[in-house]
């Protein structure tokens, strides 16, 4: 039976321990990213580790037709997804009125464009065959508010509103949509986001590995949402929304800060 995983953001981090976790279980991949070096490294990686069949696609996912040119390209080489995992994301520290608009808007047509538009074209199709999985990467920013990273946190609220949403038309269809949310994750993300020196990132982070096994069971699973450390998943999801905005807020900017 194929078991073809189109994972973005394959080239580094959380997107690259997906497609490892899936490689390891026999699935063939399509990696997609910027970095077209990085993605031959772990094609050629992967092939030799688990036997498994990699296919390259180097796309910026920010531009405009990004997303709809990969699809397309995927789709012309005969190429069936069974599994969308979308990855692929970064944010940015600041205030967002001094932060660059170029910056913020790349931020939101990767973060959620490129994502809404592959759930769109990969999901129509999952459906009309009738089976399917998508993981979406979300973040536990994506529960609250967060100043100092306020487009970040809001692109990953639409990731948990989106996925839900899609999730609960798309089961009867035989297609589910899983959010992984994790906490704070040692990669190159925080770096590229230029969060070194906040309170969130001196605090330390989950291990990428551990937190794309959490995800891929998950949504091997058809489990709605997932966060990587449970405790923090359920006082994000029940406790924080009790209390006072300007209480969150100031929760939120302070781990923020630097
Ligand atoms: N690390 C954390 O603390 C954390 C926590 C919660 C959620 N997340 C989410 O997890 C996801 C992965 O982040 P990470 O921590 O693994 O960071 P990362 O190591 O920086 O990985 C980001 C990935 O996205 C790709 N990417 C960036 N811009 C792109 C573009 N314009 N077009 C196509 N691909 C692009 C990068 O590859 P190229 O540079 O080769 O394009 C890279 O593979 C993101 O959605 C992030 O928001 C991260």
């Amino acid at each position: 039976m194929s078991n073809l995983a189109l994972v973005t953001g394959a080239s580094s981090g959380i997107g690259l321990e997906l497609a490892r976790c899936h490689a390891a279980r026999g699935g063939d991949l399509v990696l997609c990213a910027r970095r077209r070096d990085a993605l031959e490294a772990v094609k050629a990686e992967l092939q030799a580790a688990h036997g498994i069949t990699a296919h390259v696609f180097a796309a910026d996912l920010a531009e405009a037709v990004g997303a709809e040119a990969l699809y397309r390209a995927v789709r012309d080489a005969g190429l069936t997804i069974d599994i969308l995992i979308n990855c692929a994301g970064f944010g940015g520290y600041g205030l967002h009125v001094e932060r660059d608009l170029a910056a913020e808007q790349a931020m939101v047509d990767l973060n959620i464009r490129a994502l809404m538009a592959l759930t769109h074209e990969f999901g129509r199709d999952m459906a009309a065959r009738g089976s399917g999985r998508i993981l979406n990467v979300g973040s536990t920013a994506g529960f609250l508010p967060g100043p100092n990273q306020a487009v970040y946190f809001a692109t990953k609220a639409f990731v948990a509103s989106f996925s839900q949403a899609v999730d609960h038309e798309l089961r009867p269809k035989g297609v589910t949509v899983t959010v992984l949310a994790p906490s704070y994750v040692e990669t190159g993300f925080a770096k590229a986001a230029d969060l070194e020196g906040t309170q969130m990132v001196k605090a330390g982070g989950a291990d990428a590995a551990d937190v794309a096994k959490c995800g891929y069971d998950a949504m091997m699973a058809g489990r709605l949402v997932v966060v990587n450390k449970p405790l923090m998943g359920f006082v994000l999801a029940r406790v924080v929304p009790l209390l006072p905005r300007r209480m969150v807020l100031k929760m939120s900017a302070r781990s923020q800060s630097k």
